[in-house]
């Protein structure tokens, strides 16, 4: 059978476990011109919220009693179409679910079979993750050698790889993540210049004051919310925001409130500027390239966390926004 997440109910804000449910069809097969691929990693991403949500995005809401949209990874176990063959590994758009029929155009990437690149990096520092970091750090907020970059869910699949290529750019690195086995994972194995628990009791903007005595240049902005007004009290002339995520800011409606930062980057002359990884969609494959090289070369390390079975995916964009992976968050089928 082929066990299918659906959603059920749309959530205000964070989707819960109840907003969805499992349910069990016969596995599909395919007609000419498509292939079925069973799916070995399911992801689970803080950007699903925005997906299932009414509230205007960048894409159409998934539909109520529709499988919940995901990228996934695995193998084609059947194909009618000219270019996919069976045993061949795919990452795509393939949703919550055991099996998946494509016609070919919700694959994002073929993934060669390299026990040093596993099939699962396909959906984390070697997929839209990784790529979101290369992208959004070299082309929307360029770092020079020598500068500070701080970044903020530091620990976190896009974060730590933020971290790493600035450290790879000649660059301070400085993170913010929450909790001290995050932190500690920050700096002890991504290699951060210094790691800041936001959570921790004290003041933020003192301690980024100690992780980055003369300013900061560059901020890779994935959260949105408290973290960053402190952050942006503190760039330097001339320094670059990539705006990746707003991971703190629970619901839009109504927007929340916050400083005024236009004097702010007027009188620092800072840019700041929003980007979707979909923008680079023509460029992945030399993101994908140079990460791969980096991974391989021991100068980027990832963490991934696996959730065992489909049974664990009601839970697991909840679970994000509670803080509670360690790493990149995958569902793991059997
Ligand atoms: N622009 C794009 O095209 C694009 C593409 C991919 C991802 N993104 C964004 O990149 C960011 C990171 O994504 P990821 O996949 O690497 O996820 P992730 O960082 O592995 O997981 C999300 C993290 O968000 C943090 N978080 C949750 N609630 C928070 C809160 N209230 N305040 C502060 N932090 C909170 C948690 O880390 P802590 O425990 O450290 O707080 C959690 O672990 C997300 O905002 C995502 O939407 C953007």
């Amino acid at each position: 059978m082929n066990r299918r997440v659906l959603l059920k109910s749309r959530p205000v804000g964070v989707p819960q476990k109840e907003h969805f449910e499992i349910v069990e069809t016969p596995v599909p097969t395919a007609r000419e011109g498509e292939f079925v691929v069973r799916n070995a990693f399911l992801a689970v991403e803080p950007a699903m919220r925005g997906w299932v949500n009414a509230v205007g995005n960048y894409s159409e809401p998934v539909g109520i009693g529709e499988v919940m949209r995901s990228f996934a990874a695995g193998e084609i176990v059947e194909s009618r179409h000219p270019d996919y063959s069976v045993g061949e590994q795919v990452m795509g758009m393939f949703g919550w679910q055991d099996h998946a029929v494509s016609d070919g155009r919700s694959v994002v990437r073929r993934v060669a079979r390299d026990p040093d690149l596993p099939l699962s990096t396909s959906l984390g520092v070697l997929g839209l993750n990784g790529i979101t970091a290369y992208f959004g750090l070299l082309e929307v907020a360029p770092p020079k050698s020598g500068e500070a970059v701080v970044v903020s869910t530091a620990a976190g699949a896009v974060g730590s790889c933020v971290g790493q290529i600035a450290k790879i750019m000649g660059c301070r690195a400085v993170g913010i993540a929450g909790g001290q086995p995050k932190v500690a994972l920050c700096r002890d194995v991504f290699g951060f210049d210094a790691a800041i628990d936001y959570k921790a009791d004290g003041d933020l903007g003192r301690a980024l004051k100690d992780a980055c005595p003369a300013g900061i240049d560059v901020y890779f902005d994935n959260t949105s919310g408290p973290i960053s007004d402190a952050v942006l009290g503190q760039l330097n002339v001339g320094a670059r925001v990539a705006i990746c995520g707003t991971a703190s800011v629970a619901s839009w409606d109504p927007v929340p409130l916050g400083p005024r930062v236009e004097r702010h980057l007027l009188v620092k002359r800072a840019r700041m500027q929003g980007f979707l990884v979909l923008d680079y969609s023509r460029r992945y494959g030399e993101a994908i390239d140079q990460l791969s090289r980096w991974v391989k070369d021991g100068r980027i390390a990832y963490r991934e966390e696996y959730l065992d079975g489909i049974e664990a995916a009601p839970d697991a964009i909840a679970g994000l926004y509670r803080g509670e992976n360690l790493g990149r968050r995958l569902i793991r089928l059997s």
